[in-house]
């Protein structure tokens, strides 16, 4: 049933090349330069017209909404907010029939989501779903959507599901910066090629961590992790932290890293391992000073950076490479070698990563 690995989380990771793959099939054409969805393509006037979409979300599933904020707005120019649905449904929020709902949920079930889409629903606003579980409640309850044809995800902590909502969500950006008009052809066609190369990117980051086993062994006694990113790799960050605190239970912290200096870099001394997720983007010489200023410090630099980044792996500790990508791309595979090295802390600990304590799959009461 694991198919020759150790757990399920470990399989679900290495499914990624081929449930991205499956995500894209029948849907994005690199080469025609087109993307068919049929759920958005029904509503698109609605949605670029929109006052602004409200993504609403839980956990893993927020974080991604998280991400999509700063995709759809960098290249759609429709204003997006992100809540937490369990704040969403109990603080009287403000919805006109403008707004457009996008709902992000693998099991396609978590009540806070559900409940929220509904009273959002009778406002009268237009409700997306994002899910990967066809025919659940919230895929019923939403107008329209897009699944994200993952397959069933078993590890209780959610890993191809996510990169399967961020794939998703990326081909929802484009489809409507498209129809929009706000990109340049060149730029949307150099987008999709993008989107086309991650499946063959995620299989070369998952060849290329040997290391990472290493890595969990060292830091795995650590009491406290810090995790940073800034822009697209700021929600990454946070997934990387929330993925060591499940499998781990190591108290992990994802942070934007220029916060670090408003208080946390208080934490900062020898036994703190931080991870940057400091890829080369638009953000690279800030991320590289705020490395710096945690090393000034005595602190455990771990990142994620391109490949031939000498400049910042002479800074780290350790690090964790991945391929060059465009940068709305690259969390896509950033939060790759992140899932890795969760699981073999919790591996190296001890734990049963499958089925961590406290936690359920689908949380279905608030
Ligand atoms: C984290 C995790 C949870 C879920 C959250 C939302 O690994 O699995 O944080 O992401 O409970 O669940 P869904 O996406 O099913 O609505």
């Amino acid at each position: 049933e694991k198919g020759g690995y150790d757990h399920f989380m470990l399989k679900e990771i290495f499914e990624q090349p081929t449930s991205i793959y499956d995500c894209l099939r029948g849907r994005l054409d690199a080469n025609a330069g087109s993307i068919t969805l049929s759920g958005i393509e029904q509503h698109a006037d609605k949605i670029i017209n929109a006052n602004r979409i409200i993504i609403i979300a839980c956990g893993t599933s927020w974080h991604a909404g998280l991400t999509a904020e700063y995709i759809i707005e960098e290249l759609c120019r429709i204003n997006v907010e992100v809540e937490y649905a369990s704040e969403f449904r109990y603080r009287n929020p403000i919805i006109n029939e403008g707004d457009v709902i996008l709902a992000i949920s693998q099991s396609g079930e978590t009540a806070d989501t559900l409940v929220a889409i509904e009273n959002a629903k009778s406002k009268g606003a237009t409700i997306l779903g994002v899910v990967n579980v066809v025919g659940s409640s919230i895929a019923r309850a939403s107008h329209a959507g897009v699944y994200t044809h993952a397959g069933p995800e078993i590890g209780v902590a959610s890993t191809k599901a996510f990169t399967a909502q961020l794939t998703v969500l990326t081909m929802i950006a484009l489809k409507l910066a498209y129809v929009k008009g706000t990109l340049s052809m060149h730029r949307y066609r150099e987008l999709l090629k993008e989107l086309d190369s991650v499946p063959e990117k995620v299989a070369w980051i998952l060849n290329h961590q040997k290391s990472i086993k290493r890595i969990a062994e060292k830091y795995k006694d650590a009491h406290s992790f810090l995790y940073l990113g800034r822009g697209y790799n700021f929600p990454i960050a946070l997934e990387g932290a929330l993925k060591l605190k499940e499998i781990s239970y190591i108290h992990a912290e994802g942070y934007p890293a220029a916060e670090m200096k408003h208080g946390p870099i208080a934490l900062v001394d020898e036994n703190l391992p931080v991870v940057f997720v400091a890829t080369k983007d638009t953000y690279h010489e800030k991320i590289l000073s705020n490395m710096q200023e945690i090393k000034a410090r005595k602190g455990k630099l771990i990142a994620v950076v391109t490949e031939g980044d000498e400049v910042a792996s002479k800074l780290c500790d350790d690090v964790l490479v991945v391929p060059e990508a465009d940068e709305i791309i690259a969390p896509l595979l950033n939060v790759i070698p992140l899932q890795l090295l969760s699981y073999y802390i919790g591996v190296a600990k001890g734990y049963d990563v499958d089925k961590p304590r406290n936690l359920a799959k689908s949380v279905t009461v608030e």
